[in-house]
């Protein structure tokens, strides 16, 4: 019999990346990518030489893992039908087409969409707050913009900032399938320069979700607290604080996307004007608010 440290390291030898399907959505997030991990070391591992209680410990910590994620969705309420069709329409689109056409302004990928347990939770913050008017920076195909237009109230708001006229597009066809969609206002360009616009013309907002290019979001927050764009008791959620968990793994793992998270969670840590929490939802999302 081996040790569980050499058990670890036959299985690390075997290990190699799973065959690629564009169809499935990759794992974005920390949990996601653990999943992954353990699955391919526990098939490296049905090895003669790895003992049964190793084999077993292995199993059990996949179990763990990989549960997590589809029992919160089956304790969390159902999405509407309306985000269902939403989220498989953008499922079925093959973005990389209108990347390669230069279509986009950038790379855009179904697993952009922020999806059920995120857009329930958005959901609920908007009805225990009695938000009525939201701005979302960063609406991809609308799922999250769809969730808490679902929320709001008959005459409450959601304005909703993306950069890519075909996203917008895509997302204000899904709407039309909703009951809420006259609660949506899209504004398509650079949210910096719609911010500046909404200063000028807009209320202040109840909630701000930020959900965009990760190296604005300094420059978003900054803007919100400093201009009257967020309402005095209004808060901030932002998506992808976890970033796959770079922020912790350490440098040397970061790419620009993890850099820019790591220095915004270190921004907002340092801000005596603000309070938060992260949570480890999905790819993280953290809560601000001013003190
Ligand atoms: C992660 S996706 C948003 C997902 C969406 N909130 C959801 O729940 O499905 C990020 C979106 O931000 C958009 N974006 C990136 N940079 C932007 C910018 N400077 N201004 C406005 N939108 C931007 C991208 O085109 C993309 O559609």
């Amino acid at each position: 019999m081996v040790s569980a440290a050499e058990a670890i390291e036959i299985a690390a030898k075997d290990l190699k990346p799973k065959d690629l399907d564009p169809n499935v959505a990759r794992p974005v997030t920390p949990l996601g990518i653990l999943v992954q991990q353990l699955e391919q070391l526990q098939s490296a591992a049905q090895n003669e030489s790895v003992s049964p209680q190793f084999r077993a410990a292995l199993t059990q910590a996949t179990r763990l893992a990989a549960g997590l994620d589809p029992y919160l969705e089956a304790c969390t309420t159902p999405e509407s039908a309306a985000l269902t069709q939403l989220a498989k329409a953008t499922q079925q689109e093959d973005w990389s087409r209108h990347f390669d056409s230069g279509e986009t302004v950038k790379a855009l990928e179904q697993e952009m969409l922020s999806g059920h347990l995120e857009g329930q939770l958005l959901k609920m913050l908007v009805s225990i707050s009695g938000a009525k008017r939201v701005l979302e920076i960063g609406m991809f195909t609308g799922y999250s913009a769809l969730a808490i237009a679902e929320s709001l109230p008959a005459d409450g708001i959601l304005i909703a900032c993306e950069v890519d006229s075909y996203a917008a597009q895509f997302a204000q066809r899904c709407f039309e399938a909703s009951p809420s969609k006259d609660k949506i206002q899209v504004k398509v360009g650079p949210a910096a320069e719609t911010l500046q616009q909404l200063v000028k013309t807009e209320d202040p907002f109840d909630l701000v979700f930020i959900d965009a290019d990760k190296g604005g979001y300094i420059n978003y927050v900054n803007l919100l607290l400093e201009t009257q764009l967020l309402a005095p008791n209004g808060f901030i959620c932002v998506d992808n604080t976890l970033m796959q968990g770079q922020p912790y793994l350490g440098e040397e793992q970061w790419t620009e996307n993890g850099r820019a998270i790591a220095h915004f969670n270190q921004f907002i840590a340092d801000d005596a004007r603000v309070e938060q929490v992260m949570l480890p939802i999905r790819d993280g999302f953290t809560i601000i608010k001013r003190k």
